[in-house]
């Protein structure tokens, strides 16, 4: 536990997505692109996913971290789905997508992410249900990546106007 906290204080906090070109890096990291932030080296790394922790008890654990509280929520909701499980030599490469990765992946081929994602409002049940209409029903996702995709979402949207870049916004 002492470990996870210092190797919690030592991250550089800045989200990677942001200026490196990335036309999406507006939207805020999912649980993936946070545990790298936050578990900078592999022995850090493979602790956390060792471990068994609801969402509740991530959220404890991560408080103090530097993360802000967005951010460790995110975190707490990926790890408490995702852990425990047996990490490789590179936990990081190895992480199963994360609601960002899916928001991306899956909602822009029948409508903008805009209209259909980034300005919606709703809870975890909210976002679940999105899965019931058949066309949405088809989409490639099993339950537990649509219960990753829902607690990001829920957390994270709706974004605010001016947060998402002009020439997305249709
Ligand atoms: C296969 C095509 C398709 C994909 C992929 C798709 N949608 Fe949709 N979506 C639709 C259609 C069709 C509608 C209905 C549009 C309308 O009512 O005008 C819709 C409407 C919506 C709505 C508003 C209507 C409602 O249910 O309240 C939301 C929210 C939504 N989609 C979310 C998503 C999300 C989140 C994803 C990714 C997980 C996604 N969609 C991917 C086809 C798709």
């Amino acid at each position: 536990m002492r470990r996870f906290m210092m190797a919690l204080m030592l991250v550089p906090l800045a989200s990677a997505a942001v200026g490196n070109g990335d036309p999406f890096g507006f939207l805020p990291d999912g649980g993936r692109g946070i545990f790298a932030r936050a578990f900078p080296d592999s022995r850090a790394q493979q602790a956390a996913l060792a471990e068994t922790r609801s969402a509740a008890e991530w959220s404890a654990a991560l408080a103090g971290s530097g993360l802000t509280e967005r951010e460790a929520a995110t975190l707490a909701a990926y790890l408490a789905h995702i852990a425990p499980v047996q990490a490789g030599l590179d936990p990081v490469a190895d992480l199963p997508r994360d609601g960002r990765d899916m928001a991306l992946a899956q909602c822009q081929s029948c409508h903008s992410l805009f209209s259909g994602y980034l300005m919606q409002r709703r809870d975890r049940q909210g976002w679940l249900s999105v899965f019931a209409s058949p066309f949405h029903a088809a989409i490639p996702m099993t339950e537990g990546e649509r219960a990753i995709f829902a607690d990001y979402s829920a957390i994270n949207l709706p974004m605010r106007l001016d947060e998402v870049p002009p020439e997305l916004r249709f």
